[in-house]
């Protein structure tokens, strides 16, 4: 490997030169008057493969564009898969960022902007591996498979429907995706598990416009109250959620696992610390690890009603709207859940208030088997280029097409995060360390040849 190790270590300045490229682009897929700057990062990514000698498509969809390129396949090796997304998070608030989310800014060894982490600086390390191996004359030892998309930040809707009509084309045998973290600094992981999501906007109407709150407050049912105490429902005091039926298809920490979590080196101190909050709190009879990783919850993402304005306006607002979802833990059917919360909603609208609950996207939760010879692989992989073995953890976020790749591809899903858990993914100053940006390059450069080691066909996949 010493050549390749060479090129990387030589072009590491140009590494994060070409990352900086690609984190100017304003590629926030949730705001459509980003459009444009969205197909900028497709074409962005598409030119960078191109440049590498990948066989590369741009793939229009419904939606954002894909990519899709590949290296020349190697016979009787296995076919490595790397998934990620060059969409991003829209940068709200502005206010907050130290630099601009879309001008990127080094400091203290991070890069900051929106999508250093989440996901074009995790997803740039296996570009970069792939662009290592062939520059440095070395032949890839399997063929390796690139699908990235534009849509991961808002479902990845029409990413599903290309992968259930491209099973040919996208053959393979395990799924590389690093889009998630490590356990903690100087840490690595190996992610098992992943929380699915059921998002949804509940729109609640009263009259016709907005009333004086003293002339009418009292007599005329208030949107806003309406609103608070429905959302209030959803979850009793000891943070159950009392949708009937939420809790039928959970599948239930083992007595094994929930050991393993509580042998991480995890400290509620610190970890409360980190976020300037001085409690916690959850669901009863689980410890934080458990319930931020392995139990659903319901979170209130977003209120809008009344008075937003400076100092006091007595009105009773005619409108009240919630952003809320729900994490979901294996077996749990958003579907199901859909329809279940639309009843339990209508059966507590009071009267004079009709409402309206918009579902905007869903997807199950996973865990994947640990007894992939290709975990194996990757754990020696991050061995290689972290300098310490991965502990296997599992985590809240949601990568909607996870499921999919499982089922539709039959291939093993390898979750390897370089993140860290104050990279700040979503929110003000998000950034990715850029020790880690090299490490998971080399990583990922061993990760090839240690696949290469494995059979193909030796995971999941059945062989013919
Ligand atoms: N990379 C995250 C998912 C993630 C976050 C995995 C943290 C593991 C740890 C991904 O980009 C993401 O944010 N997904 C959304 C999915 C949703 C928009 C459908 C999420 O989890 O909110
Ligand atoms: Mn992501
Ligand atoms: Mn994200």
């Amino acid at each position: 490997m010493t050549a390749i190790d060479r090129y990387i270590e030589s072009h590491r300045q140009a590494f994060v030169d070409d990352l900086s490229d690609l984190l100017r682009i304003p590629s926030v897929s949730a705001d459509s008057r980003h459009a444009g700057d969205v197909r900028r990062a497709a074409e962005w990514m598409a030119a960078r493969f191109e440049q590498m000698g990948l066989t590369t498509e741009l793939v229009e969809t419904a939606g954002h564009p894909l990519v899709v390129a590949e290296s020349p396949p190697v016979p009787g090796k296995p076919v490595a898969l790397v998934y990620g997304h060059y969409d991003v998070q829209p940068p709200d608030p502005l206010g907050e960022w130290t630099t601009p989310p879309f001008e990127p800014s080094i400091r203290h060894g991070n890069i900051y902007a929106r999508g250093a982490t989440d996901d074009k600086g995790q997803l740039l390390t296996h570009v970069k591996s792939v662009e290592a191996w062939i520059k440095s004359g070395e032949r890839l030892p399997l063929q390796v498979k690139f699908l990235i998309e534009g849509e991961e930040e808002v479902g990845s809707a029409n990413l599903e429907r290309y992968v259930a009509e491209n099973r040919e084309r996208l053959a393979c045998d395990c799924v590389v995706i690093s889009d998630c973290g490590q356990f903690a600094p100087g840490v690595p992981a190996i992610t098992y598990g992943l929380r699915g999501i059921a998002y949804y906007e509940l729109k609640l109407f009263g009259p016709q416009q907005d009333l004086h709150s003293g002339t009418f407050g009292g007599g005329v049912t208030n949107p806003a109250g309406a609103l608070v105490s429905m959302l209030s429902a959803l979850k009793d005091a000891d943070g159950r959620i009392q949708v009937p039926g939420f809790y039928d298809d959970v599948l239930p920490l083992t007595t094994a696992e929930r050991e393993q979590f509580a042998d991480l080196p995890f400290d509620e101190a610190d970890f409360m610390r980190q976020l300037a909050v001085d409690g916690l709190t959850g669901e009863a009879g689980y410890t934080t690890l458990e319930r931020r990783w392995a139990r659903p919850t319901c979170d209130v993402n977003g209120l809008t009603s009344g008075y937003q304005g400076e100092g006091a306006k007595t009105v009773l607002p005619a409108r009240a709207s919630a952003k809320f979802s729900f994490r979901l833990v294996p077996n749990q059917d958003p579907a199901k859940i859909s329809q279940a919360l639309q009843q339990f909603l209508e059966a507590r609208l009071p009267p004079g208030i009709h409402m309206e609950l918009v579902d905007f996207h869903g997807a199950p939760g996973v865990v994947v088997p640990l007894e992939s010879p290709y975990i194996r692989a990757a754990a020696a992989a991050i061995e290689a280029g972290f300098g310490s073995p991965p502990v296997y953890i599992r985590e809240g976020g949601s990568i909607p097409i996870v499921n999919t790749f499982a089922h539709e591809l039959d291939a093993d899903v390898l979750l390897l995060g370089w993140g860290q858990n104050d990279d700040n993914t979503h929110s003000p100053n998000e950034k990715f360390c850029l020790a880690d940006f090299q490490r998971g390059i080399r990583a990922s450069a061993h990760l090839w040849s240690e696949l290469a080691k494995e059979d193909s066909g030796a995971g999941s996949r059945e062989s013919g």
